[in-house]
């Protein structure tokens, strides 16, 4: 019992609640709609308050609902400290705050800093200023290539296709690092680190208890003439003086941010999105003196692999020990297939992110998938995620084990990925972001009175809350009760590993004797005594069947 009380204070002390939160990721816009506008909104938020309690998460994680064109999912963003018309007012903010944290749920909302939208005051003025002005110098200006001018600077691709640079009506040519609407600042500017000083502030001074760092990595760049050709840029080392991304001097930048953090009693939280080179560089971003957190998506990438598995969570448990800070899991996020449905499909070595990618440009056909693997595998990795020290961040729909839509008509689509090409190759992130199904029946599934923004497969009707609140073995169901069980058993943040004699089984035991087992092979393992303690997951007469994981209760309790 003590250890019991341990855990849950150390779980709700304000100072280290996110060490080991189950954070939940909300993509408002296909959360729930309240206003029957087709889009998801804030009002849906607070309507679901409950289901977020029940679900038994520690906070919600909102990507972005500022006003935005949508010319990237709402990561342009035209005005940092306000809320989208469509998705509410400021004051309907407040009222989710306030619903949220009377349910001690705590709330992380996201910033996107390295780009704003074109739409973004600054950027309108720059466009009208021209060149040479001063309002030019908030984003990055240059002049072309070529007799005239009439070639980009340099030959650098943008993430999401084509070139990354635009030209503008005078000649000019900016940068943007992602699509042509979202131009990337100039964080030489003293307006620029400002302005997200003053940002940081607005949402922290209205509750918000946390933050999610867009391309947390990307901030400053060394664009001394010449320029690198994409090819030179290629060869050069992550070393911290690369001219784009994860430099040294991006860190100034969090360490100013933390001293706002730590403006507010309890201090404000940062975890940052950064894709860096190597764990080491990771935890730079999670340091006590910059954003406190780094998302480790190493489980994300990897495939249904016990070998996987073990190698990335002892090294992001030793790589945090070393850091100080706590390490992250995910498996689905906004950005890619969602995990029940890549892992029923077949690997494509060492890429299943890119597996989904294949399966989606085909059009998702039926005779590549087996998709009742896949949601067994989703649940035994989520179960095994969820039994390990550190924060666990979910993505809206994977507690019903939602699918991966490959369908979407090319002419329903809104991911600028899917029409550019570019790094992610065609496919479009549109998916994943499909309207949560909240009833079998009713218009939308109940996500709202009109038809949802991206269309819903008749498929959803099956994963509906209402159905899979009614069914003690849905994936809903695991999910509370796992999140429920975590609070009580969650711990010290270690883990002991247990030889289990198989190369597909891995068993840890975290400090107050709470066992998880996970089989990842085919062939049943004897779960022995063990299986007598079995608090959450499937066994068959004392074996721990294929694919699947268990919770096995401390001994004496
Ligand atoms: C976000 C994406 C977004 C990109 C540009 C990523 O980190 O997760 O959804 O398209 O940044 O803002």
């Amino acid at each position: 019992m003590t250890d019991v009380l341990l855990s849950e204070s150390r779980r709700t002390d304000p100072a280290t609640w996110w060490r080991q939160a189950a954070v939940y990721q909300i993509y408002p816009r296909s959360f729930a709609d309240a206003n029957g506008d087709g889009l998801g909104d804030i009002p849906g938020v607070v309507s679901r308050a409950d289901y977020l309690a029940e679900l038994g998460i520690d906070a919600v994680w909102l990507s972005p609902f500022y006003p935005s064109a949508l010319a990237d999912g709402g990561y342009d963003v035209a005005d940092y400290r306000n809320v989208d018309p469509r998705l509410g007012t400021l004051e309907d903010f407040d009222r989710m705050i306030a619903a949220l944290h009377e349910r001690g749920i705590r709330v992380i909302v996201d910033i996107v800093p390295n780009h704003s939208s074109n739409l973004h005051p600054w950027f309108q003025e720059a466009l009208a200023a021209g060149r040479g002005s001063a309002e030019r110098e908030r984003y990055i200006f240059r002049e072309g290539t070529g007799e005239n001018g009439e070639q980009p600077p340099s030959d650098w691709g943008a993430a999401f296709g084509g070139s990354a640079w635009e030209r503008v009506e005078d000649g000019q040519w900016y940068l943007h690092s992602f699509a042509t609407e979202q131009p990337d600042f100039n964080w030489d500017h003293p307006d620029v680190r400002a302005d997200f000083l003053r940002t940081l502030r607005f949402w922290s001074d209205r509750g918000v208890d946390g933050f999610r760092i867009d391309v947390a990595h990307m901030l400053t760049k060394d664009l001394t003439e010449p320029l690198p050709s994409r090819a030179e840029l290629e060869g050069l080392p992550h070393d911290g003086n690369h001219p784009l991304s994860d430099r040294d001097d991006v860190h100034e930048i969090y360490a100013e941010w933390r001293r706002v953090f730590n403006e507010y009693d309890p201090p404000r939280t940062g975890v940052a999105e950064a894709w860096v080179s190597t764990p080491e560089r990771r935890a730079r971003y999670a340091s006590a003196e910059g954003l406190g957190q780094a998302f480790n998506f190493d489980l994300l990438v990897a495939d249904f692999d016990a070998a996987q598995f073990r190698t990335i969570i002892a090294d992001n448990l030793a790589q945090s020990a070393a850091s100080g800070s706590s390490t992250t899991w995910v498996l689905s996020n906004h950005d890619v297939t969602r995990h029940a449905t890549r892992y029923g499909l077949p690997a494509l070595e060492g890429r299943p992110v890119k597996q989904g990618v294949e399966w989606i440009k085909a059009g998702g056909p039926e005779d590549w998938i087996d998709r009742e693997q896949g949601l067994r595998r989703a649940r035994a990795a989520t179960l095994l995620l969820l039994g390990l020290p550190g924060s666990a961040y979910l993505y809206q729909g994977e507690e019903l084990g939602l699918q991966e839509v490959a369908d979407i008509p090319a002419d329903r689509r809104q991911d600028p990925a899917f029409f550019r090409g570019g790094e992610f190759d065609g496919f479009g992130r549109d998916g994943c972001r499909v309207p949560l199904p909240w009833t079998a029946a009713g218009p939308s599934f109940g996500f709202g009175e009109a038809e949802a923004h991206l269309p819903q497969p008749a498929s959803f009707a099956k994963y509906a809350v209402d159905v899979e609140a009614a069914d003690p073995d849905s994936t809903l169901s695991l999910y509370r009760e796992a999140l429920r069980l975590r609070r009580v058993l969650q711990t010290d943040e270690q883990l002991e590993w247990t030889e289990t004699g198989r190369a597909d089984v891995l068993s840890f035991v975290r400090p107050n004797g709470w066992r998880v087992v996970t089989n990842f092979g085919t062939a049943p393992f004897d779960l022995g005594a063990d299986a007598s303690r079995i608090v959450l997951g499937p066994v068959d007469a004392g074996s721990l069947p294929a694919e699947s994981t268990v919770w096995i209760a401390p001994a004496g309790r």
